[in-house]
């Protein structure tokens, strides 16, 4: 499907070479998903714990469609320096509460890359006292060069191995308003090669 991004302000890295979600297949999904994850976690208390600032977009979606008792602990890990496309040791910038004694937690992220930040977030979240943590991804990215990146427990769509923006992802923290997901000209060249 193509479909052209709506004219923004600035595009300091290049245009989107192509929509590869659009915001009607992220909808649908999203329903599907949180649907799932209802019947899941109905009649216990859910936290999610946000993973900034890429899962905001998802999760505010997400969210509106959890029938559930919930709370939200914003958490942010940084996983890229600069323009890198590939994440650099993860590191906490925004802390996990201390306390999460006894909470059903489930871990919301826009993307699963490496499984680096997913795994360093399970560990701190039991590590904190969680009784239950589950793993929540819009995109999983395909990585057949890792075979040991873990899983997830729900997630939205399978993608190809390219560098994504939009409906919340970002390149050097631009994109992130784009409605849709879609590919960066730049790197969409350099795989046309
Ligand atoms: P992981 O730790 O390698 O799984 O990386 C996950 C994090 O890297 C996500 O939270 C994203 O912020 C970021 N990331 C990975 N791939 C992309 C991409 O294609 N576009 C934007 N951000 C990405
Ligand atoms: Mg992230």
């Amino acid at each position: 499907m193509t479909r052209n991004f709506q004219p923004t302000p600035s595009l300091p890295h290049g245009r989107v070479h192509h929509v590869l979600v659009s915001r009607e297949q992220i909808a649908r999904r999203v329903a599907e998903l949180a649907g799932e994850i209802t019947s899941v976690y109905e009649g216990r208390e859910l936290t999610i714990v946000v993973v900034l600032t890429g899962a905001l977009t998802f999760t505010a979606d997400l969210i509106r469609r959890l029938p559930l008792p919930l709370r939200i602990e914003p958490v942010a890990v940084s996983s890229y320096t600069g323009e890198a496309t590939r994440p650099k040791k993860g590191e906490f910038r925004l802390p996990l509460p201390e306390e999460l004694r006894n909470r059903d937690v489930l871990i919301v992220d826009d993307i699963f890359d490496s499984g680096q930040t997913m795994a360093i977030l399970v560990e701190s979240a039991y590590g904190a006292g969680a009784r239950d943590v589950k793993r929540c991804v819009l995109l999983r990215k395909d990585r057949p060069d890792l075979a040991d990146r873990g899983e997830v427990d729900y997630f939205g769509f399978d993608i190809p191995d390219e560098f994504v923006v939009g409906y919340g992802l970002d390149f050097n923290g631009y994109y992130r308003n784009l409605p849709d997901i879609g590919v960066l000209q730049i790197h969409a060249e350099d795989s046309d090669q």
